[in-house]
């Protein structure tokens, strides 16, 4: 019979056989994968793990103080946080491909990652929270062999230029499984709970070129987007929302002046896996009571649409 308390005893066994004496380190993502393999981990090993949080400058609101306080103070895990967002934000200046958006994203946190781990005396090994879902996805897509549609940095990229092993516990689950191994390893119902939010984060929920200014605009509508959500007993029924800011200029009219603001589309999905996907079917007076928030609450929006593709053939993300 098999149980997640039974698979959570296998991975520890495993993971202490693998790793011995030796010291590992773990990038967390501010996601539920990366804090599940960690704290699995650190059930393992204590104090020969230690965490590393890179702020990229590219995460929600409040999010990069949520990672840190459950770690350090619910936790007590060794956590490292660095705050890069200067230097991925500089280094982002003039990108506009999204897959070049990916790569140099992923080149800075590597960057980043490298010159923290290297301070940690004798580290040989490295801890990612892989799923099966992304072992496949980088592999191939579905729909044709070797097209790769998007390149997630969170599979690959790390371990061959550091020349860690890698420890990822979670690759043979999938998402829904890895809530229920958080659960049973005790981290917050609100934090295993969490929709997935992908490494490059609010920098491909920003179509094209990233901007500091249109960040701060996005960061604001997708606050109030997830609190109608939640107010409205939603969150959990949703597989992942979000808002994204396209780098368009739409005319409106407010008060008796008028407008040249940029257009936020919204996005919510429901799916087992991400590897397809429905858009969320929400009434026209939810999305109506959004729209006239955001619109009203966020300088520089003018203009809401909601976004009804289904994956396939669109993606869950814009980029
Ligand atoms: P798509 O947009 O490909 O997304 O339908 C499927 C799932 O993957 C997430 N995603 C990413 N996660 N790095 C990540 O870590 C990435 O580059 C990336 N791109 C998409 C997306 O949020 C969804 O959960």
């Amino acid at each position: 019979l098999w149980t997640m308390a039974a698979f959570r005893d296998q991975e520890i066994a495993k993971i202490r056989a693998q790793v011995g004496t030796g010291k590992v380190i773990c990038g967390l993502s501010g996601g539920v994968d990366s804090a599940v393999a960690a704290v699995l981990i650190h059930e393992a090993i204590g104090e020969q793990l230690t965490c590393i949080f890179v702020d990229t400058g590219l995460m929600r609101t409040g999010e990069a103080e949520q990672v840190v306080s459950l770690f350090r103070g619910h936790f007590n895990i060794p956590l490292i946080h660095v705050d890069a967002s200067e230097m991925f934000l500089g280094r982002l200046e003039g990108v506009s491909d999204p897959e070049q958006k990916r790569k140099t994203i992923g080149a800075a946190f590597v960057e980043v990652f490298d010159a923290e781990a290297e301070k940690i005396d004798g580290a040989r090994f490295l801890a990612q929270g892989t799923l099966y879902p992304d072992v496949i996805e980088s592999v191939s897509f579905t729909g044709g062999p070797s097209v790769t549609i998007k390149s997630h940095h969170n599979v690959g990229g790390l371990p061959d230029r550091m020349k860690l092993a890698l420890v990822e516990p979670l690759r043979e689950l999938f998402k829904d499984e890895v809530r229920v191994l958080g659960r049973e390893l005790g981290l917050p119902e609100d934090f295993v709970g969490r929709h997935p939010f992908p490494g490059p984060g609010l920098g491909i929920r920003i179509p094209g070129e990233i901007r500091r200014d249109m960040l701060e605009i996005l960061r604001k509508a997708d606050v109030i987007y997830l609190e109608e959500i939640r107010r409205a007993g939603l969150y959990d029924a949703i597989w992942q929302a979000f808002a994204v800011l396209l780098p368009v200029r739409t005319v409106g009219v407010m008060g008796d002046g008028r407008t040249y603001d940029f257009v936020c589309a919204l996005r919510a999905v429901t799916s087992t896996d991400g590897m397809t996907a429905d858009y969320y079917p929400f009434d026209h007076e939810f999305l109506g009571r959004v729209s006239t928030r955001i619109v009203n609450e966020v300088r520089g929006i003018n203009r809401v649409v909601y976004d009804i593709t289904s994956k396939p053939p669109g993606t869950i993300e814009w980029e």
